[in-house]
């Protein structure tokens, strides 16, 4: 495995990390959970001030779904302690995930999390800061998602969530979710199981085309 060219179905990388709960080693930190790893270019910055305050809001999400969430800047402790006061503040929130002090881009080389194309996404010496990525790590620290938004576009973690309910319950009954699916709605039957068998296993099957084919769980 080359550095940065993580692919999905690949191990996550373990790392050692200063955090702003404390030092972890990532894959003991995580144990068998659902992980999102996510970065941000940089504290006190105005769309990443939006997004950390919407990552904490969705705590009991997180929470029922047991994932934890880490949160990553190439800023010091110091910085991520100060700027986690203005979060809470501003976002009318408590942030209570951790955030990796990645001062020596060591977690972001090895993520590929760095800005390869934004002048200014960098620091004062003129080093690329992290862009907005996001990882999703399954409970056999398996890769199943990863997301790369520029510095410019605050993402959507409602999405992200909706992407953990999808990949939770196809996990659990070998099933795939159609467009825009939401965690309740009717899911799809892979063309992989016959139409014989899928009716057995689910009797009110819709049909509408013989590889199109939606159930209720
Ligand atoms: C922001 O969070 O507002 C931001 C950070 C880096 C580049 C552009 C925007």
């Amino acid at each position: 495995m080359t550095l940065g060219t993580l692919l999905l179905g690949d191990k996550c990388p373990n790392f050692k990390a200063q955090t702003t709960q404390g030092p972890i080693e990532f894959q003991s930190w995580k144990k068998d959970s659902w992980a999102i790893l996510f970065s941000h270019p940089e504290d006190f910055t105005p769309v990443c001030t939006t997004e950390l305050g919407a990552v904490a809001k969705l705590n009991k999400e997180w929470e029922s779904r047991a994932i934890k969430v880490i949160g990553l800047s190439c800023n010091t402790m110091e910085s991520h302690e100060k700027w986690i006061l203005d979060i809470n503040e501003t976002q009318n929130t408590i942030v209570k995930f951790p955030i990796i002090a990645d001062f020596d881009r060591s977690v972001a080389t090895l993520y590929g999390m760095l800005d390869g194309q934004d002048p200014t996404n960098v620091d004062k010496k003129g080093m690329p800061l992290t862009v907005r990525s996001v990882f999703i790590i399954d409970p056999n620290d398996t890769i199943r998602l990863m997301i790369t938004y520029p510095a410019s576009t605050g993402r959507n973690f409602d999405e992200i969530l909706r992407v953990v309910d999808s990949l939770q319950i196809c996990d659990l009954h070998k099933v795939a979710t159609p467009v825009n699916w939401k965690k309740g709605e009717e899911v799809i039957v892979p063309p992989t199981v016959k139409t014989e068998d899928a009716l057995k296993k689910y009797p009110k099957l819709n049909v509408v085309k013989p590889y199109l084919r939606y159930t209720s769980l």
